[in-house]
């Protein structure tokens, strides 16, 4: 029998994955089982369409759907996942709402800026007005998480600085909400990582396996590539250096929210092309070689399996994965969608359940 030294083979916590869109539909078949080969709980992100999620009620029908999936996956002996659900907060998002929501089962609401991302077309427009400062004193109130997407749109701002515009915002509700557990998901910048280590311990972030790998250079630096394309948009070098270094740096402010995003291969490539990229398929190994670039293996586990859930007030999740050296090429299409890394080589491999 081969022989394998213990740096070929690496047992994790399942993951908690806090940033996964599992849309509605039958695309939700192709993509949930890979979250749920890696992932004890994933964060349910609520822009879908053409319902979104943004009450108690959206919840109860949106639930319903993914164990009725989860469910026929167990029965075919799939490893399932427990799913974390959301709410979308607009600016009609009231506290009555709030508690509703929660009552369902709501663990989180996320905030999309007007116009910043995917499905955000009814995203929030007032950050500081006395209605919605309610809802969010609502959302402290009930132990409900904030998460944020972290980006506004204005004038004479290009899509690389919205990030950084954005950073005044969460500083403001951060000071005004100390008791509000904040997240700025899938951040992106320097600014963005430096003014979270800065803030106290009710703020984290959430770091994306792509933004840990791609630079813009990746999007439109060599010709455009759309299934790199998502928001934020990957910025500098400086940037992801960052970043590599916030995930690996055994901080417990950082942890996986992977915004594993999947759009099918012709929303993505067309005249005006959608953002997000689906990691899912490959998340757990470019993890693991991202990490191992960095000489930090032995922080995945937190990064991947413990911050994320002890800032959501969440006990560690049972169960492990592994993860073998063994080269793979990342399929080149998977129901519909291209995964992050298509057609490439990988040198850490999921061990398949057996
Ligand atoms: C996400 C999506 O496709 O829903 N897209 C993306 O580029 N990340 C939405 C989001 O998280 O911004
Ligand atoms: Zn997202």
């Amino acid at each position: 029998m081969e022989e394998r030294t213990m740096s070929d083979r690496i047992t994790l916590r399942r993951f908690d994955d806090m940033h996964c869109h599992f849309r509605i539909g039958p695309i939700m078949i192709d993509v949930v089982p890979f979250t749920a080969r890696y992932a004890g709980r994933a964060t349910v992100m609520p822009n879908t369409r053409p319902r979104a999620i943004l009450t108690g009620k959206d919840v109860i029908w949106y639930r319903d759907h993914l164990l009725r999936l989860l469910n026929g996956m167990k029965l075919a002996g799939m490893s399932v996942l427990e799913p974390l659900m959301t709410i979308e907060i607009r600016d009609n998002t009231t506290p009555k709402m709030i508690v509703e929501a929660k009552r369902a089962g709501a663990i989180a609401g996320k905030v999309y800026p007007l116009g910043v991302t995917t499905n955000s077309d009814e995203g929030l427009r007032d950050f500081s007005g006395k209605k919605i400062l309610e809802t969010f004193r609502a959302m402290q109130d009930v132990g409900m998480l904030l998460l944020l997407h972290g980006e506004i749109d204005q004038e004479r701002t290009l899509v690389t600085k919205r990030e950084e515009a954005f950073l005044p915002t969460l500083l403001w509700l951060a000071e005004r909400f100390l008791d509000l557990k904040i997240v700025l998901e899938h951040v992106s910048t320097r600014s963005g990582v430096q003014t979270v280590e800065r803030l106290g311990k009710n703020v984290a972030a959430t770091i994306t396996v792509h933004h840990l790998c791609l630079t813009l250079n990746d999007i439109i630096g060599y010709g455009v590539q759309p299934h790199n394309a998502c928001n934020p948009m990957p910025k500098d070098f400086e940037d992801r250096d960052v970043l590599i270094q916030a995930a690996t740096s055994g901080n417990a402010k950082f942890f996986l929210g992977s915004d594993t995003a999947p759009h099918l291969r012709e929303k993505k490539e067309c005249a005006k092309g959608a953002c997000g990229v689906f990691t899912a398929p490959v998340l757990p190994a470019v993890l693991a070689e991202v990490f191992e670039r960095a000489g930090k293996l032995d922080r995945l586990e937190d990064f991947t399996s413990r911050f994320g859930a002890e800032f959501y007030g969440l006990p560690l999740n049972e169960g492990t994965i592994t993860l073998v050296k063994k080269e793979w090429i990342v399929p080149e299409q998977i129901g519909g969608v291209v995964p992050f890394r298509a057609g490439t080589k990988l040198r850490w491999q999921l061990l398949r359940e057996e």
